[in-house]
C-alpha cells in the first residue's frame, strides 16, 4: 500500500527533524494508538525512546504479556513496571466510582513520574492524539493521552516536556493501517477500546484480588468466545461486569450463594451513542453455560439489553 508506506515514511522523517538527538518518553496503554506510536518512533529513533507500561493490575487475562510479546521483538525499548500493589493499595475499600478514577489517575501519575525520573532525563513525551482528540480537545478515547485518559491535570512542572504527537492528523482507520505495516498483530491492531482505570470500573463496589481475578476469567471466556465464532470485528466494544448482586442458584444437590455477571456488547459509531449488539442466542447461551461451569464463583449470567443513552456503555 503506497499511501500508508509513504505516510509511514513522512511520520519518521518528521519525528527525527523534531527531537534530532532528544530523548522520548512515551507511556504504553497496550491499545493501538500508543502500541502504533511505539513502533513508529521505535524506527525513528530506536534506543532513544523509552515506553514505559504500567501494569497497574487492572489488565485483563495475559494482556501484559501479549503487549511484551507484540513490541519488543519489534525493537521497542520497553520498560514494564509492576505498580499492581500500589495501585491495590490505593484502592483498598473504595466504592465509589469517581474515587476509584481519581486514585487511579494519580496513582498513574505518580508511578509514571518516577519512571520518568528513573530513566530520564527526557526531552520529549510522545502522545498517541488522534485528528478527532484535538478537535474535540477533551481527548476522547484516545488510549495514550494521559490527561484526559486519566482525568487528571497532568505532569509536574519538572517534567514538562515537549510533546511529540505524530498522529494529531489522523484518524483510527489510519493509524489502524500504519499499524498493520510497522507489524503490530492483530489482536491489538483490532482491538476494542479498553478504559484507562480498566477492570477497576468494571468491577463494581469495592475491589479485591479475588473479585478481579473472577472478573478477569469471565472476561477472557467471553471476549474468546466473540473471537472464537467470528462476532468481535461486529461488535465496537465488548465487556464483562461483575457485579456486587449475589443470589440463590442451585448446583448439583448444593444451594449457591454466588455472583451475577453482567455481559455487554455495543455497536457504535463514535461511542457517544450505542445499540446493544444483537449477539445470537446460541452465542449467548454459550457464553452462560461456559461461565458458570468454568467460573464457580457466579451463578448467574445476565446480558444488558440498553441503549446509550439512557445506559452507558461501561457499567460503573
Ligand atoms: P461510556 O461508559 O461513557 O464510555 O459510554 C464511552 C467510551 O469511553 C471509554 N471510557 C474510557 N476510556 N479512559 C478511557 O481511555 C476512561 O477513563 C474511560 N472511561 C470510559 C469506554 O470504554 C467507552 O469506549
Amino acid at each position: 500500500d503506497w499511501t500508508a508506506e509513504h505516510i509511514i515514511d513522512e511520520l519518521i522523517a518528521d519525528v527525527r527533524t523534531q527531537v534530532g538527538d532528544g530523548r522520548v518518553l512515551l507511556a504504553i496503554s497496550g491499545g493501538v494508538d500508543s502500541s502504533t506510536l511505539g513502533l513508529l518512533l521505535a524506527r525513528a529513533v530506536g534506543e532513544k525512546l523509552t515506553a514505559v507500561f504500567i501494569d497497574h493490575g487492572l489488565l485483563r487475562l495475559g494482556e501484559r504479556e501479549q503487549v511484551e510479546a507484540a513490541l519488543k521483538p519489534l525493537g521497542v525499548n520497553l520498560v514494564t513496571v509492576d505498580a499492581r500493589a500500589e495501585f491495590m493499595a490505593a484502592l483498598d475499600g473504595v466504592s465509589d466510582p469517581e474515587q476509584k478514577r481519581k486514585i487511579i489517575g494519580r496513582e498513574f501519575i505518580r508511578a509514571f513520574e518516577r519512571e520518568a525520573r528513573a530513566y530520564g532525563p527526557f526531552d520529549f513525551l510522545a502522545q498517541g492524539t488522534l485528528y478527532p482528540d484535538v478537535i474535540e480537545s477533551a481527548g476522547g478515547e484516545g488510549a495514550a493521552n494521559i490527561k484526559s485518559h486519566h482525568n487528571v491535570g497532568g505532569l509536574p512542572d519538572d517534567l514538562a516536556f515537549k510533546l511529540v504527537e505524530p498522529f494529531r492528523t489522523l484518524f483510527k482507520d489510519e493509524v489502524r493501517e500504519i499499524a498493520r505495516l510497522l507489524g503490530l498483530p492483530d489482536h491489538i491492531r483490532m482491538r476494542h477500546p479498553f478504559p484507562g482505570p480498566g477492570l477497576a470500573i468494571r468491577c463494581l463496589g469495592a475491589i479485591s484480588e479475588e473479585k478481579l481475578d473472577i472478573l478477569r476469567r469471565v472476561d477472557d471466556i467471553f471476549i474468546s468466545g466473540l473471537r472464537e465464532f467470528s462476532l468481535y470485528d461486529g461488535c465496537s466494544q465488548a465487556l464483562a461486569i461483575l457485579t456486587p448482586i449475589q443470589s440463590v442458584g442451585v448446583m448439583g444437590d448444593e444451594r449457591t450463594y454466588s455472583y451475577t455477571a453482567a455481559l455487554r456488547a455495543v455497536t457504535t459509531d463514535d461511542f457517544m451513542t450505542a445499540e446493544w449488539a444483537r449477539l445470537p442466542y446460541e452465542f449467548l447461551a454459550t457464553m452462560s453455560n461456559r461461565i458458570v461451569n468454568q467460573v464457580h464463583e457466579i451463578n448467574r449470567v445476565v446480558y444488558d439489553i440498553t441503549g446509550k443513552p439512557p445506559a452507558t456503555i461501561e457499567w460503573e
